[in-house]
């Protein structure tokens, strides 16, 4: 794991969206993995940014969503498929036929699952999935006690996961609590993971990732098998982590040989 600690929830922000422009712009055909959630939200806000000034374009790219409740349409204005036209899709210049989200309106959900696995498949694979992190660990919905190997299923929400996301739901609207995920062996098949965690209430799950055993009951600690997975953390939610100091030095050494190999 890398683990990149910074000051603020902007610096975690333009971080993680530097690494998307770079790979746009190494290859403009790249297969993005998309999430949800409020933390990509000023990540997103910077790539509209750079399209819009014409440093990076989606022309080209195809994108996969974690995931999507299980129930709602795409334009149910608490799907994520609507969250994402609002907060990307919608502005900047991706063709949107090219960009994937589970069907949570799937008359057949094992049957949308399977396919959203052989879809991924066809277009090559993930280049780089975007996560964030629940308070209880899970990355996409993989709560706690989902294999490490899994696929791309139905998964039981939690009550965490409901009441933490009870707030984007009017008092009388009907809440999901089941969704379509990635599984946790589809995420890890990305060729890069970059997970974007912010906030206090982050930091046991980070601690949990970061240094505890591999097991899932803490879902995210599989990204400790991943070969290329980016941790970056603002110090709210690296509060938590019992070697924080080696984490910095090892990150302060990180870049010196990517300055000197700039060099070459
Ligand atoms: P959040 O959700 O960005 O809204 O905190 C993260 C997650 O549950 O994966």
């Amino acid at each position: 794991m890398q683990i990149v600690i910074l000051n603020d929830a902007a610096a975690v922000a333009a971080y993680g969206a530097n690494i998307f422009a770079a790979q746009l712009q190494k290859k403009p055909t790249s297969v993005l993995g998309l999430a949800t959630g409020s933390t990509p939200v000023a990540l997103y806000q910077e790539l509209i940014a750079k399209n819009k000034a014409g440093e990076i374009s989606f022309s080209h790219a195809t994108s996969f969503n974690l995931d999507e409740y299980l129930g709602l349409t795409g334009e149910h204005s608490q799907s994520y498929r609507y969250f994402m036209n609002e907060q990307l899709f919608s502005h900047v210049d991706i063709n949107k036929e090219n960009t994937f989200v589970p069907a949570g309106d799937a008359e057949n959900p094992i049957t949308a699952c399977k396919e959203y696995e052989a879809k991924i498949v066809a277009a090559g694979g993930v280049d780089v999935q975007l996560l964030g992190i629940g308070r209880n660990g899970h990355i996409g919905f993989n709560e706690p006690s989902s294999g490490l190997r899994s696929r791309t299923r139905v998964k039981t929400l939690t009550k965490a996961t409901i009441d933490d996301n009870a707030r984007f739901f009017g008092a009388d609207e009907y809440q999901p609590h089941l969704s379509i995920t990635m599984g946790i062996g589809t995420i890890l098949e990305a060729k890069k993971v970059v997970l974007l965690a912010t906030g206090e209430n982050k930091a046991d799950a980070v601690h949990a990732m970061i240094e505890g055993p591999l097991m899932a009951a803490c879902p995210a600690s599989a990204l400790q098998l991943h070969q290329d997975a980016v941790i970056v953390i603002d110090k709210a939610a690296a509060s938590k982590l019992a070697d924080l100091e080696f984490y910095q030095h090892i990150e302060a050494e990180n870049q010196k040989l990517q300055a000197h190999l700039a060099t070459l």
